[in-house]
């Protein structure tokens, strides 16, 4: 007897995520996803928004501390510079160059999930950098991470700029801290930037500027799934909504169901409904101050050994080490 064929349809990851956060209630879906190449080009457009302080605050706090980041990284033996999600490197150029000015011995391994990424900035640094050396290392974060440990005997310093832990929720960073102290040797560091709890409306609107970009990277979670996932979503009858609970230090954003809606998404065989008024909620940016981060950091085994502050006290690089 012939058997019945059945169409095998193996779901990706992001098919999965989607469709576990649209059947939920509340709705939600995660922030990672924003990142395609329109969300790529629309967060470098949001990084030089003149709301978006975050990004000209750590060029600043580099820009005033880099001698004394270079000589808080030097080690007479040389030393590896990872940096986990290194972007289009402007801000880690100061203290590239800073290391190359005192004729440091390292390498800079900037590691990133996209190869596109890092070969584009790879080139950049060839250009810009020409006697720096470069080992872009292409791959998940902690995959990357254990292959350097087990075969790499020298100092690591490993960085992570731009607030990024602040798009996970604190369980979920005590995790991402865990997995890098497993890395950590006795003599390396880790360097990592936390935007600080401030005046609330300058927070709010970072996340919601007047002219719509962050709107438009918001909806691009949206955008992505019509196209991928080959969806109907009516993106302009969803609006962006962003929230900050001073308390917590948590700012939240939205999209928000302006009507009654239903949408088909066809590669997952799914229809969804909306009511009037009911959201979407796609990212989380935490805000922190001393003691969050020090109690991210015990959670986590790690012991702060540094604390870096731009002018205002707005935005801190703290340096960590094993306990
Ligand atoms: C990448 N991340 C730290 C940014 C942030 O501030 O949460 C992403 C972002 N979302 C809206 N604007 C910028």
């Amino acid at each position: 007897m012939k058997s019945e064929q059945h169409p095998i349809t193996v779901k990706s990851t992001f098919e999965k995520d989607v469709f576990e956060g649209l059947t939920a209630y509340p709705k939600y879906l995660l922030s990672k996803y924003i990142y395609d190449k329109r969300g790529d080009a629309l967060f470098q457009e949001i990084m030089a928004l003149p709301e978006y302080y975050l990004t000209r605050a750590e060029y600043d706090l580099l820009d005033t501390n880099k001698r004394d980041i270079a000589a808080l990284f030097e080690d007479p033996d040389g030393f590896d510079l990872i940096e986990l999600g290194a972007g289009d490197g402007k801000k880690t150029k100061l203290v590239l160059s800073e290391l190359l000015y005192r004729k440091a011995d390292f390498t800079y391994i900037p590691i990133d999930i996209s190869l596109n990424a890092l070969d584009k900035l790879t080139l950049c640094l060839k250009q810009e950098l020409p006697e720096l050396e470069v080992q872009p290392g292409q791959g998940m974060y902690f995959d990357v991470l254990k292959r350097l440990s087990s075969y790499n005997r020298r100092k690591k310093v490993i960085m992570v700029l731009g607030s990024n832990i602040g798009n996970l929720l604190h369980p979920k960073a005590i995790e991402f801290l865990k997995k890098i102290k497993d890395s950590l040797s006795r003599n390396d560091l880790l360097f990592m930037g936390f935007d600080q709890k401030k005046e609330p409306s300058v927070i709010l609107n970072a996340y919601n500027d007047p002219t719509g970009v962050t709107a438009a990277f918001n909806k691009n979670l949206l955008v992505r799934i019509n196209r991928e996932l080959d969806a109907n979503f009516d993106i302009d009858n969803f609006k962006h909504w962003e929230s900050y609970d001073p308390e917590t230090g948590t700012a939240k954003s939205f999209l928000v169901a302006q009507t009654k809606m239903e949408v088909t998404i066809k590669k997952l065989d799914l229809t969804i409904t909306f009511d009037p008024w009911e959201t979407i909620h796609t990212e989380i940016s935490q805000k922190y101050d001393d003691r969050t981060v020090s109690w991210l950091a015990n959670e986590a085994d790690l012991r702060i050994s540094r604390i870096f502050q731009s002018p205002d006290g707005g935005y801190k690089n703290y340096v960590f080490t094993m306990k």
